[in-house]
């Protein structure tokens, strides 16, 4: 800290030697920051020892006073310089030794992040709803738990209707509700209701959504699946329209290979009604499991929207006529990728999920 020959002087000085010779052994002992600091109070501070010297120095003989004042004067800045050297140290010491501690080997792997893929459910009703788009249609969507109001009477479906047994349908019990008014949607058609009721004709819309039924789970039935409504409400719609723009559906999510049928139907809602199939192609049409032996898979029901629902939205069914049509996507997905079981599609079993 100090060159030789002025430290023997200042040791060697009866009022500085022994403060100075406390000063280097407190020095050496201080290893770390705080009793760095701590030297730092107690010689250079207002109050410390240095200072303490210099109040004295009125004390002393008169010629004594020039030597004391420029020691402890030199003693004084060559101990700030020394502090700012050792704590210097100390922190390149510190740094080290928690670079050290902390040390990171790049040369480790890194850790895996497990990722997801798109459900192909999920995957099959943006295809629908991308080709519908293309058309002008509009996405909406309703509630799972309905009104019977919704789910059946606006869908001009007799109170006798075998859907709306026991059998058929989930109710929901609602504490002070009657028996029977709330149910799990057992379609996606409440949702044409609904829009008619808040919007003006014309209508051109698309409502993709859950629906449940009271059915046995095999290879192509599930208590909970998806179902696409379609509904449009024009002026002059005529079943031709609802011919051409299925066919078109069928053509753009299958390819121009496949074979679609109409087949006539009833559904209490639309008139005429039709139940459409898509040729099966797990077997080409010869019949399979999966079809049931027929060659065909059945995908949607259609129809032309009944006068009597128009009534029930205050729709003038002389101004306006519509088609509406309901398909199963869990259906389409079995048809499109050859899934043999619907029940894969909720097993979320990775080495399915993984291929779509
Ligand atoms: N809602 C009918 C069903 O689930 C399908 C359908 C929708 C039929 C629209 C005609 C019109 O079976």
């Amino acid at each position: 800290m100090i060159p030789d020959e002025l430290a023997r002087e200042m040791e060697s000085h009866p009022a500085v030697g022994p403060v100075f010779k406390r000063l280097l052994l407190e020095l050496e002992r201080a290893d770390d920051a705080r009793s760095l600091e701590r030297v730092r109070i107690d010689y250079l501070g207002r109050k410390g020892a240095i200072n303490a010297l210099l109040q004295d120095i009125r004390n002393l003989p008169a010629e004594e006073r020039r030597e004391v004042g420029r020691l402890l004067n030199l003693l004084k800045s060559r101990l700030e310089q020394e502090l700012e050297i050792r704590l210097e140290r100390i922190r390149e010491r510190e740094l080290e030794e928690s670079l050290r501690l902390q040390k990171l080997d790049v040369t480790l792997p890194g850790r895996h992040i497990p990722y997801g893929t798109r459900h192909l459910i999920s995957t099959i009703i943006e295809q629908i709803e991308d080709i519908f788009l293309g058309l002008g249609y509009r996405v909406v969507e309703g509630p799972e738990v309905e009104l019977d109001y919704y789910n059946f009477e606006a869908l001009n479906t007799p109170e006798w209707h075998p859907s709306k047994s026991l059998q058929d349908t989930f109710y929901v019990e609602v504490p002070g509700g009657n028996y029977r008014d709330v149910l799990l949607r057992t379609h996606t058609s409440p949702v044409q209701v609904r829009v008619m009721e808040s919007t003006p004709p014309p209508l051109y819309v698309i409502a993709p959504g859950k629906a449940y039924r009271h059915d046995v789970p095999d290879a192509t039935h599930s208590p909970i699946f998806h179902q696409v409504e379609g509904l449009v409400v024009d002026e002059d719609i005529s079943l031709g329209d609802l011919k051409g723009t299925l066919e078109n559906f069928a053509r753009r999510m299958f390819g121009e290979d496949r074979r679609v049928r109409f087949r006539p139907h009833f559904f209490p809602f639309t008139e005429p009604s039709a139940e459409v199939d898509v040729s099966c192609n797990m077997c080409g049409g010869d019949g399979c499991r999966v079809c049931k032996w027929t060659g065909w898979l059945e995908i949607l029901g259609a129809g032309m929207v009944d006068p009597n629902v128009f009534s029930y939205v205050g729709y003038d069914p002389e101004r306006w006529s519509g088609f509406a049509f309901g398909m199963g996507v869990e259906r389409i997905a079995l048809l499109k990728y050859g899934v043999p079981d619907i029940r894969y599609f909720y097993d979320n079993d990775l080495r399915l999920l993984r291929q779509f």
